[in-house]
């Protein structure tokens, strides 16, 4: 495996590869991988050749006061899932290979980050469509695959590519889950054993949500609140829970009966936030 934080060792490998017909895969990570990442990986072995991985913790998507610097490293461990996986380069760039001072450019979003995690991160999806965007031109891969664990992130991406015009094929894979139902995180490392315990109530909310919604309750109000209120019972801070749109991400007043939505929330437990999402098409 190729271990590099050089923006031109990696490109001449991608390079080298594409003049041999390979096709590349991507997975950018911030590492702390666990077996979500890997899910990833698995994703982009079914339809590529070559498979590039890039950590890097992005100081551009973390406020001021957010978990920049205890945001796990574990990057022995991260080199050894790789390898097993025969990914064929990791690229790993310091800060200062990504972020030449002084920025003069950044990115603007029009509306897709006015809710959901982006109403109460500011700047959140800007350093993320940021660090994308330059990550998907110096790869240049084929295919990248991102979780549905995030899914306003999957969206925003989706519409940076088209509108951007990056000749990528962007790839959506499924949430991987604990036994108990909780979402894989590299933020789960911070949540202490009895918040471990009732971690996987969120995703037990938006399930209950989901069946409602599929028995026929079309409006989500009163169910949002009896689930908000169940969770800051068990101690929870809500974030937010919601049903929105799938394509504005807008949340929604009322279900249509042929409605596409994601039921999505994100808690905070102790010092650990915790997000999750269901698909629901009607
Ligand atoms: P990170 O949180 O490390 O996640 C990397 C990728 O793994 C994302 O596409 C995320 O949605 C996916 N992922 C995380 N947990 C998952 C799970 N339980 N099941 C399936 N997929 C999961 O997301 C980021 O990093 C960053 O914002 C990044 C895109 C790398 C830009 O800095």
């Amino acid at each position: 495996m190729l271990v590099t934080g050089s923006i031109q060792e990696i490109r001449s490998a991608v390079r080298l590869w594409k003049r041999q017909k390979l096709r590349v895969g991507f997975v950018p990570t911030m590492g702390a991988l666990h077996e979500g990442h890997l899910s990833l990986i698995r994703t982009a072995r079914k339809t590529t050749d070559r498979i590039v991985v890039s950590i890097f913790v992005n100081p551009q998507q973390f406020a001021p006061g957010e978990d920049y610097k205890e945001y796990p490293r574990t990057m022995s461990a991260d080199l050894k899932l790789l390898r097993k996986l025969r990914v064929a380069a990791l690229f790993a760039p310091e800060d200062e290979v990504m972020y030449p001072s002084p920025p003069y450019f950044s990115i603007g979003i029009n509306t897709l980050h006015e809710q959901m995690c982006g109403a109460t991160r500011p700047g959140f999806f800007q350093g993320v469509t940021l660090v994308v965007n330059k990550l998907f031109n110096i790869i240049e891969p084929d295919v990248a695959v991102f979780g549905q664990k995030d899914f306003q992130q999957f969206r925003i991406l989706s519409e940076m590519v088209r509108e951007f015009n990056h000749p990528v094929e962007i790839v959506m894979n499924p949430i991987e889950r604990a036994n108990d139902g909780l979402a894989l995180s590299s933020r789960n490392s911070y949540l202490s054993n009895d918040e471990r315990l009732l971690a996987p109530s969120l995703y037990r909310s938006l399930q209950y949500m989901e069946k409602l919604i599929l028995d026929g309750v079309d409006v989500p109000d009163q169910m949002i609140e009896h689930q908000e209120n169940e969770l800051q019972a068990k101690g929870f801070k809500i974030d937010y829970l919601g049903v929105f749109s799938r394509d504005t991400l807008q949340p929604v007043e009322r279900c249509d009966p042929d409605g596409s939505y994601v039921i999505a929330g994100a808690v905070i437990l102790g010092k650990t936030r915790l997000i999750d999402n269901i698909l629901i098409d009607l």
